[in-house]
């Protein structure tokens, strides 16, 4: 991993760097000065694998990989830093330094117009900052990542259009193939070639740009380049070009930088029942009831902003949940869980306590007159709390404490929605650039972290209730890179029409390729009533997904999984069930995106059945299952599991499987997992011994072994065996 920081020496005041995204200060090496002459230098690294050829001028840098020139920078000229400036009375200009390792340059900037805006940014109080830079991807033509925008996996060339931008907003219904931002950014760009895999990670907060060109020389040569241009609003320039060489390495190397994919607990891998809105506790009941009556397993149902006392989140609205502690003790003998949201802003109103506690701990975000910033949402008028003050981030934690979240229990969990932030009336329905933060930082520095910082403020607020025993699950609608290390994000406010479940596909493929494994799309469409067909392969896609949730608007019709009539109710059970059966290979795909940065999506899907569609399990894997599904994930404890394997061309199999009590850290402080690898070659299955501690493996036997041989286009050839894994528990 190599970083590049461009800062000011010495600036008017200091410009924003995103704090607590790194998981730590990456740690660095020392590069040598291997070739010196007038104007240039070659850095390269202690066994010359790599090397950056540094020209002064024009100002350019070239990494290059055993020999291959893999990226260079700023080779169109386009570097561009604003440094900040007086009002226009007073102006001058600045040095702008730059920092490489142990590189050191000057330039001078041009006098810049104190109005003047930079592509779309308006710029009201500062003056101008933006930042940019262009990269050059040698034999690249294949760019990915970048989320969120409602785009195909290969990111599209930009030269007769709009740039993608990274922009958190809240935009219903969003059209698809826009590159406009949606929700969450990932500043991660991926570039893949044969032999290697390449990432740009650009540490911005900011209203970013990202323009894409692709040209192939062909009177040069046939060899492709690919032209990436980031442009930020402001900030500095800090970018990390990951090496690779494979995908794998960039997913890890991006991992070391900003954390891998928290562990999620057991029961939130199984399938969430949503609406806007489950009317009071009887209808909660209800559908809890029709679960069971219709044989579909679930583990979690939700209740979205009308469960609350008039949109003051924390609450109870008296009259439609007047025992929620009683509904929740239902909910738990069942062996279920319920989850609520918890949105961001908080209504002006001084007899709420949240709303009077934090206006007095003046934890709310400000105007640029230094009162709260008052915008409106669900409640009406509401302040924002200001998550990027680590205090306010202890003192909402502390909200989720048992006793003082009345009425919450063991078995609640949280959903952070409108957290772009949603600003309705304001534009582009966000909060306005010059409001103003914790430590006087205006908001356009800040604003694709808000929704980070409340996830992280309630995840941390989860673990606190429990005395650091129990893991969190929290869903978040805005993310930025690092969201993995605290819960699920989903996809927002997608239509029930056959185009936005396509889409769902490429835009989660590009969510895990960014780090945040844990992710779904609202199933169904969370807009409008799809066709029953629709729904259907829905349920069936979204079995294979991450996160995976039906959820649906408050106009549109109900659609509980049985109201379609008994076929369809049968093949949604059928899709439900499978995806209960595959949890023993899910949840070992998220210990290896937990301990080893792999996405959960995106390697190849591991089943092969002859349902309409059908779902493959690559030659050479083995694959854990369970032998059948049961009503919920803890109903399931008991149920054996099975190995399905499938042999490659040499008839032989790997795979493995994770195991441990599903909801707390005890995997951690006391290793009480197992973890198992398995070999299956010349017939025989064998097992890597087990790293489990106080659990007890009882029998591990091979109880029933039936052959079949099935050729898959010549491709693959798929032998099953299955085995009974009974373990015992001793937690
Ligand atoms: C917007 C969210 O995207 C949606 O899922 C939710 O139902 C509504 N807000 C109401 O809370």
């Amino acid at each position: 991993i190599f970083r590049l920081k461009i800062d000011e020496v010495s600036p008017l005041r200091a410009r924003y760097k995103v704090p607590d995204v790194l998981i730590k200060e990456p740690t660095t090496q020392k590069l040598f000065i291997s070739h010196k002459e007038a104007g240039n230098f070659v850095l390269s690294s202690v066994n010359e694998d790599y090397k950056l050829q540094v020209t002064a001028n024009p100002f350019q840098i070239e990494l290059q990989s055993k020999g291959e020139t893999v990226m260079s920078m700023n080779s169109n000229g386009l570097l561009y830093f604003e440094h900040l400036q007086p009002p226009p009375s007073d102006r001058y200009s600045i040095c702008l330094s730059l920092h490489f390792l142990f590189l050191f340059v000057q330039e001078k900037q041009e006098d810049l117009e104190w109005n003047s805006a930079f592509l779309s940014f308006t710029v009201i109080s500062t003056g101008p900052t933006s930042v940019g830079i262009d990269f050059s991807l040698h034999g690249y033509d294949h760019v990915y990542g970048i989320p969120q925008h409602t785009e195909t996996l290969l990111l599209k060339n930009t030269s007769d259009g709009d740039a993608y931008r990274l922009y958190n907003l809240d935009i219903f219904g969003h059209k698809i193939h826009d590159k406009i931002g949606i929700y969450g950014s990932v500043p991660l760009l991926l570039a893949h070639k044969p032999n290697r895999t390449s990432g740009i990670f650009w540490l911005n907060s900011s209203e970013t740009l990202v323009d894409i060109i692709t040209i192939t020389l062909l009177s040069v040569s046939t060899v492709p380049l690919t032209d990436v241009r980031w442009m930020s609003e402001s900030g500095i320039i800090d970018v990390f070009l990951l090496m690779g060489p494979t995908a794998f390495d960039i997913f890890k190397q991006f991992a070391q930088l900003t954390g891998t994919q928290a562990l999620p607990p057991l029961f939130s891998l199984g399938y969430h029942q949503c609406r806007w809105n489950y009317e009071d506790e009887q209808d909660v009941k209800a559908v809890d009831a029709g679960f069971d009556a219709h044989d579909i397993p679930y583990d979690v149902i939700w209740l979205d902003i009308e469960h609350t006392d008039g949109k003051r989140y924390f609450t109870w609205d008296k009259q439609k949940f007047q025992n929620p502690r009683k509904m929740q003790e239902h909910l738990k003998k069942k062996k279920r869980k319920l989850v609520v949201i918890v949105d961001p802003h908080i209504k002006v109103d001084p007899s709420y306590t949240l709303y009077s506690q934090a206006k007095d701990k003046g934890y709310f975000v400000k105007d640029r007159n230094g009162q709260d910033f008052e915008g409106i949402c669900w409640p009406g008028s509401s302040c924002y709390l200001d998550f990027t003050n680590p205090e306010v981030r202890k003192w909402y934690a502390d909200q989720f404490a048992f006793k003082t979240y009345k009425a919450s229990t063991n078995i609640l969990f949280v959903w952070n929605d409108m957290n772009e932030p949603s600003v309705f009336k304001g534009a582009e329905i966000t909060m306005q650039k010059d409001a103003v933060h914790y430590n006087n930082w205006e908001h356009r520095e800040v604003h694709n972290l808000y929704g980070y910082y409340q996830q992280m403020a309630t995840a941390e607020g989860l673990i606190r209730r429990s005395s650091g025993k129990e893991r969190p699950f929290v869903l978040t609608r805005s993310f930025f890179a690092g969201s993995q290390k605290y819960g699920a994000v989903w996809t927002g406010d997608n239509t029930a029409e056959w185009s936005y479940l396509k889409i769902s596909i490429p835009m989660l493929l590009t969510i895990n390729m960014a780090g945040i494994s844990f992710c779904g799309a609202d199933v169904g469409g969370f807009i409008g009533d799809p066709e029953p067909e629709l729904l259907v392969r829905w349920y069936q896609a979204g079995a294979y997904q991450p996160f995976f949730r039906g959820h649906s608007n408050m106009e549109s019709k109900r659609r509980e999984p049985w109201l379609f009539g008994e076929k369809n109710t049968q093949i949604i059970r059928r899709a439900i069930r499978e995806r209960y059966v595959l949890l023993p290979y899910l949840y070992t795909l998220f210990y290896r995106a937990h301990t080893a940065a792999e996405p959960t999506m995106g390697t190849p899907l591991p089943w092969l059945c002859f349902l309409q569609i059908p779902v493959f399990q690559r030659g050479g894997t083995v694959i854990p299952l369970k032998t059948t599904a049961g009503k919920s994930t803890e109903w399931m404890t008991d149920i054996s599991y099975e190995l399905h394997v499938a042999l490659d061309t040499e008839a032989c199999a790997i795979g493995e499987l994770y195991v441990d009590d599903g909801h707390s850290f005890q995997y951690l402080h006391k290793k009480q997992f197992l973890y198992r690898k398995f070999t299956f070659c010349k017939n025989i299955l064998s097992s890597s011994s087990s790293r489990f501690k106080n659990m007890q493996e009882v029998v591990l036997k091979l109880q029933n072994s039936t052959q079949s041989k099935t050729s898959l286009a010549h491709i693959m050839w798929l032998k099953v065996y299955f085995i009974s894994l009974y373990l015992k528990y001793d937690i």
